[in-house]
């Protein structure tokens, strides 16, 4: 591979998307961007976790609390 190809990889930002067994939602990349029904950016960051079991406090993001009620999925 020539040194022009490695550096086109090395540029290629890589977002991964996964679910957490038991938990929530894991996003990753470079620069995320988690934006309002507005369009309005609300927070950017390199990794947010979405809830998936619908009792967080601070939706959508996880607070922990489907350790209290026992999620599975
Ligand atoms: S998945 Fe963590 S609070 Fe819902």
């Amino acid at each position: 591979m020539s040194e022009q190809q490695n550096n086109k990889t090395e540029e290629k930002v890589i977002t991964k998307l996964f679910p957490r067994p038991n938990g929530p939602l894991v996003v990753t990349g470079e620069k995320l961007d988690l934006i309002d029904e507005n369009g309005k950016v609300i927070k950017s960051a390199e990794r947010f976790s979405i809830c998936r079991c619908g009792h967080s406090a601070s939706q959508p993001m996880c607070d922990g609390s489907h350790n209290r009620i026992g999620f599975t999925g």
